[in-house]
């Protein structure tokens, strides 16, 4: 694995004109940000999510950020290249939802500095009690419906994530009504305005890794082998699914076998994966909850690890286009996920960072995220793609190249 320096060495006229570049747009962004980074560096910023290329490889992933119109339009505004809408609880047509626990309404977050417990460096993360979308089902609808519009009109692509049903040992058998009434009450929506398929993601959320449910490490293998064809196969119009991986609480080795699981077990198998949802710790306490979801430092160093041992496995099945999340504050960490096979990076902490930590001065927050991620001058995405140019010799470089540089 190509391993990357502390700073990035760049040609002295190109760190001069990223560093003017950074001041230069804290203000505003240009109106076509990814078309002038390839016109001026060379870099070409394009990504790929849900089987589509888009204009820029950086996403939101699903949650808080990502629950209203207003939130959508801004990221559109801001250039985004995809958005993940807020989880939904997946029901039947009676309105059954057999995970009716996880749709709890919680708008209380905390952002806050953190030394992960596992690699010790310092961090941020979002700590919160809440879990999936809480309001109704056709409000859900009815988002992903303008949602969509905003993004079409943008270039934008908008896409629902579901948690469907998930069997325990206690209670085998999955509950297929909800598989089959949420998929097609989402590809209604879509079909209005879309012949493609339906970009839509699995939640497995980490919140069930701390819960009896998903200590059976046989049951989270039968989930990920199953759910694909649940979903594939409650319609014949096309889904072109995500799934979204979690952080158990296994060891690595765990990891990697619930990624067999599903690139070469799942029958279909998945469009794409995320990888990978935030982690779990069972001791910590937030107001009066024990046991939740964490990010930062150890969210990385983790998932790298894992990404990194992928690439000497031997799959049967060629492995997915994977979209990367999990403490992507900046372009450098984006670039380790794309050296290990990522294509697009969806952030959800970032958005959240106090004010302080961002030089750019617009209002739009998204924005700022993406003034950050891409130009700043040590850190930023545009740094470190010139950087690997470098070492590589020459021409143009692209985010969709980085797990062939990576390799
Ligand atoms: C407050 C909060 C709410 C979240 N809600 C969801 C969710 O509903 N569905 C989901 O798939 N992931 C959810 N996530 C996980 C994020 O989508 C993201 O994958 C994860 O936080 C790692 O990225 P980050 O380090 O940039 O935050 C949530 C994360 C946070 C912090």
């Amino acid at each position: 694995m190509l391993q990357l320096p502390a700073r990035p060495h760049l040609p002295a006229a190109v760190a001069a004109a990223v560093a003017a570049d950074y001041e230069r747009f804290a203000a505003e962004l240009p109106p076509d940000l990814p078309d002038y980074l390839l016109e001026r560096y060379r870099v070409d910023v394009s990504g790929e999510y849900a089987g589509r290329r888009v204009r820029s490889c950086f996403g939101k992933a699903s949650g808080q950020l990502s629950l209203n119109l207003r939130q959508v339009e801004r990221d559109a505004e801001a250039g985004l290249g995809f958005v993940v809408l807020k989880t939904v609880i997946a029901q039947d047509e009676t309105g059954s939802q057999s995970m009716a626990a996880w749709a709890i309404q919680e708008t209380h977050m905390h952002v806050e500095r953190i030394v992960g417990p596992r690699t010790g460096r310092e961090g941020w993360s979002v700590t919160w009690k809440g879990r999936g979308w809480w309001d109704t089902f056709e409000k859900y609808l009815e988002l992903c419906r303008d949602a969509a519009a905003v993004g079409d009109q943008a270039g934008m692509v908008v896409a629902p994530s579901v948690k469907y049903h998930l069997p325990t040992p206690e209670e085998p058998g999955f509950k297929e009504a909800e598989y089959v009434h949420t998929t097609r009450a989402l590809l209604d929506v879509w079909g209005e305005s879309h012949d493609g398929p339906l970009p839509l993601e699995k939640d497995f959320s980490p919140t069930l890794a701390g819960s009896e449910k998903s200590r059976q490490e046989e049951q989270i293998l039968t989930w990920l082998r199953t759910v694909p064809r649940l979903i594939k196969g409650a319609d014949p119009r096309p889904v072109c699914l995500g799934m979204k991986l979690m952080n158990a609480l296994f060891e690595d080795g765990f990891q990697r076998d619930m990624l067999r699981a599903v690139i070469d077990e799942a029958d279909p198998a998945p469009d794409f994966l995320i990888y990978a949802n935030r982690l779990f710790d069972p001791r910590k306490e937030f107001e009066g909850k024990v046991g939740v979801a964490y990010g930062g430092p150890d969210l990385s160093e983790r998932n790298l690890s894992v990404l990194e041992a992928m690439q000497g496995e031997a799959y049967r099945r060629p492995v997915p286009p994977i979209s990367g999340t999990g403490d992507i504050l900046d372009g450098r960490t984006a670039v380790e996920y794309g050296l290990r096979g990522c294509t697009s990076f969806q952030m959800h902490t970032l958005f959240q960072l106090p004010d302080d930590q961002f030089r750019a001065t617009m209002a739009n927050r998204t924005a700022r995220g993406l003034h950050h991620l891409y130009l700043h001058p040590e850190t930023g995405l545009v740094a470190w793609m010139v950087h690997l140019r470098e070492v590589g010799g020459g021409g143009v470089v692209g985010v969709r190249d980085l797990p062939g540089i990576g390799q």
